[in-house]
């Protein structure tokens, strides 16, 4: 994410810039260590801690949060109410891939409905629709007070080209495959969950398979100083009488 903040001139490599990178998984802070190099003005810190944790002991302190790959995960609106304290008052979020209910496989096979259901099954929590993130995301930013900015989606395509499949979408492919075997072998029992995974398998040899996996990214501000939460109502009033 540090090495397209730069690529796409998001933050100019020439200003003097402070960035910490975050993760409660030691291993992946330890991993990301290893950054290349950045431009001279720009410093980076590491930490190990949890979007609570920082939200905790940082209220207040960032100018720019992202949440890259992370609310789908959380519960959300607890996860969105750190995200915004993290910020200054107008500070800037952008919460990238969040996913959106939608695992398309093609071509189709007859299963495909009963485990894609049971697949997203999986990803709810009790009373959180977990798998239904990204569009409950914009909810949940309008009712904490957040001003939405950009929304689009961020949807994952895999499909053979010239060559077949790269060696990453090799990997996303057989994780995404074992993903619903533990999700859903259960519950559609294991023999037709082999037969299924037998055909996805072997169109995957013949390069004929395509995952559309949808998700989005939102970015916006948090509330402006002494602003209040509004009701979306007197919002749409208020916006129809600028
Ligand atoms: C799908 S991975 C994305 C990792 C990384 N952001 C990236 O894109 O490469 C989700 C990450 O969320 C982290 N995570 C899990 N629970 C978290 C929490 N409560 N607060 C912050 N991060 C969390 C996991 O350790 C994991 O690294």
């Amino acid at each position: 994410m540090v090495e397209r903040l730069l690529r796409w001139r998001l933050l100019s490599p020439k200003r003097s810039v402070r960035l910490l990178a975050v993760d409660p998984d030691a291993n992946l802070v330890a991993a990301t260590r290893q950054l290349r190099t950045l431009p001279p003005r720009w410093r980076i810190e590491f930490d190990v801690a949890s979007l609570a944790e920082l939200a905790e002991r940082a209220s207040g302190q960032f100018d720019f949060v992202i949440a890259h790959h992370l609310l789908d995960l959380l519960p959300l609106s607890s996860a969105v109410a750190d995200l915004l304290r993290l910020l200054r008052p107008g500070g800037v979020f952008w919460a990238t891939l969040n996913f959106d209910g939608l695992t398309e496989w093609f071509p189709p096979l007859a299963l495909d409905r009963t485990i894609g259901a049971a697949y997203h099954a999986s990803m709810d929590q009790a009373g959180e629709q977990r798998s239904q993130t990204g569009r409950r995301l914009l909810a949940a930013l309008r009712a904490a007070g957040a001003q939405l900015g950009a929304i689009g989606s961020s949807d994952w395509v895999i499909a053979a080209r010239e060559g077949g499949y790269t060696a990453d979408e090799l990997v996303v492919l057989e994780t995404m495959l074992e993903f619903h075997r533990q999700a859903t072998a259960a519950v559609v029992g294991p023999t037709a969950f082999e037969r299924w995974l037998l055909a996805r398998q072997r169109q995957i040899a013949a390069g004929e398979l395509v995952l559309i996996v949808h998700q989005l990214d939102v970015a916006g501000r948090a509330p402006a100083s002494g602003s209040t939460v509004q009701p979306v109502g007197a919002r749409r009033a208020w916006s129809r009488a600028r």
